[in-house]
């Protein structure tokens, strides 16, 4: 295993010899959520193309966001209103009890994907992953179907992967639908949550930043209003605090791990061909060499007490103890939402 610490090294993997460390280790955890390592974590070459093509033009390009946008402000809505409004409860329990399995289950919990000689010791952890991939498999596969006999709406992200099914049946089969979801669901959903935890952890430790993100809000988009998308890139402030949160407190610390597909050097030192890299965005943001008093984000005190930054562990870098604070709504909100 090799960890690279430095922004230099870091561009010399990723930019520099980008293809060759375009491979993800063959871990475990990837063989059975993943499609035996067909779906995003796939070895570089024309499938791998293929699915970066699909996702930059059928799902993450800015016309496919601005499709899928109501569903984004439903969901705001319904969270700010407490969450409850869920029409298949059986549906969103199972949904919850996979992703805290699959959370679990995908990280680097699993020794033997390092050290090849602890292979005796993750037949149990391989068990488990198969029962937990084939109960994934089964909710996804509902899904497709509920969206095939058009029981569920007909903007979403799977309806417009199915359509492109119907024109192209070979390549966009379901399996590779269901990978895509599955991908976007284990990339996406945590890393997102935890930032924002993050984020408002920070707000509330820093009242004057605090202060200053509100007044920006109440200057650009009124307290009548909520804010929509399109007002992102015209709230700096709010942006800077983003990107703050996420470079003192990475999601994904260590990023995803690579693999280089042949033996090559890096910072003047050897790296044979299927070593497991990873690259220490932690470590690299917090490099006083690169940055200005790098820890400026750390705890402090508010209204006598301490809100925690501890960090817990995990490939997703979550908080030790979950934020709990008290938003005090202000009055505005009930004429906004009501
Ligand atoms: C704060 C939020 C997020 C953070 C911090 C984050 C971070 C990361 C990191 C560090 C990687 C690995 C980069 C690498 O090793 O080369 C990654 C990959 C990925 N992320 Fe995110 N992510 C976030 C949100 C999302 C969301 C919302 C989605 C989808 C809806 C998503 C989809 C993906 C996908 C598909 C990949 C794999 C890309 C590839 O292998 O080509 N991420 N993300």
């Amino acid at each position: 295993m090799v960890v690279m610490s430095s922004s230099a090294t870091a561009e010399e993997c990723l930019v520099k010899n980008d293809i060759i460390f375009a491979n993800r280790p063959k871990f475990i955890n990837a063989k059975h959520l993943g499609y035996n390592y067909s779906t995003v974590i796939s070895s570089y070459g024309d499938h791998w193309h293929n699915l970066r093509r699909i996702g930059a033009t059928e799902i993450f390009s800015p016309a496919r966001l601005s499709a899928t946008i109501n569903a984004r402000k439903d969901e705001m809505r319904c969270l700010l209103n407490g969450g409850n409004e869920v029409e298949d409860e059986e549906e969103a329990t199972e949904f919850r009890e996979l992703m805290v399995e699959v959370a679990k289950k995908s990280g680097t919990g699993n020794p033997a994907d390092y050290l090849l000689i602890l292979n005796w010791s993750s037949l149990g952890f391989e068990r488990e992953l198969k029962k937990l991939a084939q109960r994934m498999v089964g909710f996804l596969q509902k899904l497709i179907d509920d969206h095939r006999s058009k029981k569920l709406q007909n903007n979403s992200m799977i309806h417009h992967l199915l359509s492109m099914q119907q024109s192209d049946p070979v390549y966009y089969t379901d399996e590779i639908i269901k990978g895509f979801i599955m991908v976007i669901i284990l990339a996406g959903t945590d890393t997102s949550s935890v930032t924002i935890e993050w984020a408002m952890a920070n707000l509330l430790n820093h009242p004057q930043v605090l202060k200053k993100a509100r007044d920006e809000i109440d200057s650009l988009i009124g307290e009548e209003n909520l804010i929509e998308e399109s007002d992102v890139p015209k709230l700096h402030y709010i942006q800077s605090i983003m990107y703050e949160t996420l470079g003192l407190y990475p999601a994904a610390p260590l990023l995803i791990p690579h693999t280089p597909s042949t033996d090559c050097t890096i910072g003047g030192y050897d790296v044979p061909s299927g070593a497991v890299v990873l690259v220490n965005a932690w470590a690299i943001h917090r490099d006083p060499k690169v940055w200005d008093d790098p820890e400026s984000f750390k705890p402090e005190r508010m209204d006598g007490k301490e809100i925690d930054m501890i960090e817990g562990k995990g490939s997703i870098m979550p908080k030790a103890h979950s934020l709990q604070a008290l938003c005090k709504a202000r009055p505005i909100v009930n004429k906004v939402f009501y």
